[in-house]
């Protein structure tokens, strides 16, 4: 079997982290996999504690292109980083990219392979904060699931998210959290591993909290950093804050100087900080990474922020989201206690390397050469352009022609009678299974061309409610346009091997439900999901009413119909029944039917959408905590 070229792209400090983690399972493994992987380093970060002290001590292989982009202005940076890599992608044409998270160097590497046709792999994708000012995280993410043919999930909130958002299940695993498998390597070996203890830094196991704070929304204005900086140093117990970079310019520049208890330290190594993280007593951070580093230390964790992407964390009591409140902050530091036990398992199994590489090379193997973008998945899903004639337009013209022609509009029940006469007519019939807004909209149309049609409803179904407020009101505007109504009937709902009394009987209860409620005659029964049982077309199924599969209704008047949104036996007009004027019995479900041309699929699309929307709405309408949640996100996004 052959290579797989995997071109890994990182560039700021949690990436090494992560990269660190695959790569060394890689290494370890050299038989078990067949990757070759090719190391990017961007130089988003540059300085030795931020970035070579990392691949030292988390013996990463050097990377094979170094591309020094530095630190800049978005734009500057992007721009660099795309320009370099475009270079490394034509050298090396690999057969997949690797990112890692949502840096800067995340979505440069994901857009620059895209266009090259390079399909993209996104470790850590899905997660969300749902605020975008300020949190150029959130915009770099998003836009890499979405390139990412595949993307490897942290958790499984992650993908519901992803679902949310229209993603396919197949682009979507989880893998768990690579920073958790490196957590659980770091801890067990801490003792070897690392050169420093609490008293390297003059503070006591137990009695110390650590700190990092560098997010683009806690340093944008001195204010907000400062007051961050004050309620730490106001703490009970030292806290030790070793400064990344882009606070250490801010505070150099204000020439900030903590008086109380706040001791500011250069950045540490992986494993210095692991080690200082352990013999803590709480964490206050601003990072993802740290946070979820806290909650695996069993650390209590306050999070200078409105909201995080870890909501798990939150939402198991392990840390709490402060804001920038100075007393918030402090008091938390001083009190924060989780109430709750710890919940297990959260980041999946600690071999999320193992996976990666596993999901990366099925990928390659499997789905390369056939990666589609649509929503529900699965290739023969694919939207397609089908050529349909059921507009509104249309079939006012397949009224006139037959009303043209001679034929009247009865009703069921009169069939027979007329059947004798031998005047051409028609038996208008409107199974309704979806949709009782596209009912009412058929309605209204044959109103205007002076027609009356027997809807036919189901008082058991998963998609409308004929009691709601919503859905009687359609019906009654059905009603109101002078059509009947007939009871659809859903055979599934029903054991299968129920008896023709057992029918009868489930028919009659639901048809008297249907009658008392609109006040209307229920004439005759249809229907849906039919077995073996009513397709023979016994008389005695929904015995005293009659049904639409009884030889009368589909063997003694020429039955079309436009089942799965095509004509199934050809246009009534194109029937020899038609042209010998004979009675005709039409099945025409309002659901393909629309005013400009729609085929069948994205009409059930726009169906899933609406309902979306409307149970979102409902949602809003019943219960406080979704609007709740609603209005935050319309404040911020
Ligand atoms: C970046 C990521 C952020 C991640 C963080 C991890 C983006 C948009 N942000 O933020 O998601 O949480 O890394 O640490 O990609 N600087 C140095 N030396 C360095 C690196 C940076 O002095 O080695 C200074 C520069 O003044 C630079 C500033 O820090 O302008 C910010 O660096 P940058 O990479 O732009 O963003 P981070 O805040 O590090
Ligand atoms: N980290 C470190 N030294 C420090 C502070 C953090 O090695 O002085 C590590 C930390 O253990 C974690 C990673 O840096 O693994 C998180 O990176 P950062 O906070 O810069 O970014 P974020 O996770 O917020 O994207």
């Amino acid at each position: 079997m052959s290579t797989i070229k995997m071109l890994t792209v990182a560039g700021a400090r949690p990436q090494f982290v992560k990269v660190a983690v695959v790569s060394r399972y890689l290494r370890q493994n050299p038989g078990a996999h067949r990757i070759e992987e090719v190391l990017v380093h961007t130089g988003q970060h540059y300085d030795e504690m931020m970035s070579d002290v990392f691949f030292k001590e988390l013996e990463i292989q050097p990377p094979r292109y170094s591309l020094d982009v530095g630190s800049g202005s978005p734009g500057q940076q992007l721009a660099k980083m795309m320009e370099r890599l475009e270079g490394v992608i034509k050298e090396e044409n690999p057969d997949v990219t690797l990112v890692y998270g949502d840096t800067n160097s995340t979505i440069a590497a994901a857009l620059v392979s895209t266009h090259h046709n390079i399909p993209v792999v996104h470790v850590e994708a899905g997660e969300r904060i749902y605020r975008r000012r300020d949190v150029p995280e959130e915009i770099n993410r998003i836009l890499t699931d979405h390139i990412a043919s595949l993307n490897l999930t942290s958790t499984r909130r992650a993908g519901e998210y992803l679902q949310r958002e229209g993603m396919a299940d197949r682009r979507v695993r989880f893998v768990g959290d690579t920073m958790y498998e490196l957590f659980v390597w770091a801890r067990d070996n801490i003792d070897r591993l690392s050169n420093v203890t609490p008293a390297s830094f003059g503070v006591e196991p137990g009695h110390y909290h650590i700190a990092t704070i560098h997010r683009a929304e806690n340093t944008k204005t001195q204010e907000t950093l400062l007051q961050i900086l004050n309620a730490l140093d106001r703490a009970d117990e030292p806290v030790v804050l070793p400064i990344h970079p882009r606070i250490a310019n801010l505070i150099k520049k204000w020439d900030y100087a903590p008086t109380q208890n706040l001791k500011l330290i250069e950045p540490l190594g992986y494993l210095d900080f692991i080690r200082m993280l352990l013999d803590c007593s709480r964490v206050i951070t601003d990072s993802g990474g740290v946070t979820r580093e806290s909650f695996f230390a069993r650390k209590p964790c306050i999070v200078p922020m409105d909201n995080s992407w870890w909501t798990e964390i939150a939402e198991s009591g392990w840390a709490i989201c402060v804001g920038t409140d100075p007393n918030r902050i402090t008091n938390a530091l001083n009190a924060f206690t989780p109430k709750n036990e710890y919940p297990e398992n959260l980041f999946g199994d600690g071999h999320s390397a193992m996976h990666i590489v596993d999901e990366v090379t099925n990928f390659v193997e499997y789905h390369q050469k056939h990666v589609h973008w649509h929503k529900h998945g699965s290739y023969v899903d694919l939207p397609r352009s089908e050529e349909t004639d059921f507009t509104y337009a249309n079939y006012r013209k397949l009224i006139t022609t037959l009303k043209d022609s001679g034929y009247t509009f009865a009703h069921f029940s009169d069939s027979k009678e007329l059947l004798a006469k031998g005047t051409p007519y028609v038996l208008m019939r409107h199974d309704i299974d979806l949709d009782l807004d596209k009912a009412a909209a058929m309605a209204r149309v044959e109103a205007e061309l002076g027609i009356v049609s027997t809807y036919f409803f189901m008082v058991r179904n998963d998609f409308y409610n004929i009691f709601s407020k919503d859905g009687t009101t359609a019906i009654n505007e059905v009603l109101k346009l002078g059509h009947r109504i007939g009871l659809h009937f859903d055979c599934a709902a029903y054991p299968d091997n129920f008896s023709t009394e057992e029918y009868a009987e489930a028919c009659a209860r639901e048809s008297n439900m249907l009658a008392d409620w609109f006040g209307q005659p229920v004439e005759i029964v249809s229907y849906h999901r039919p077995n073996e049982k009513v397709l023979s077309g016994d008389l005695n199924l929904s015995a005293p009413l009659p049904h639409t599969y009884e030889p009368h209704f589909t063997k003694e008047i020429a039955y079309c119909s436009d089942s799965m949104g095509k004509w199934r036996y050809g246009s009534p007009i194109d029937r020899d029944a038609f042209a010998e004027k004979k009675p005709l019995h039409i099945l025409v479900h309002p659901i393909w039917w629309h005013e400009q041309p729609i085929a069948g699929y994205p009409a059930l699309l726009r169906l899933v959408d609406g309902k979306a929307k409307q149970l979102e709405h409902d949602l809003a309408a019943n219960c406080v905590v979704f609007r709740v949640g609603d209005r935050a996100e319309m404040k911020d996004s």
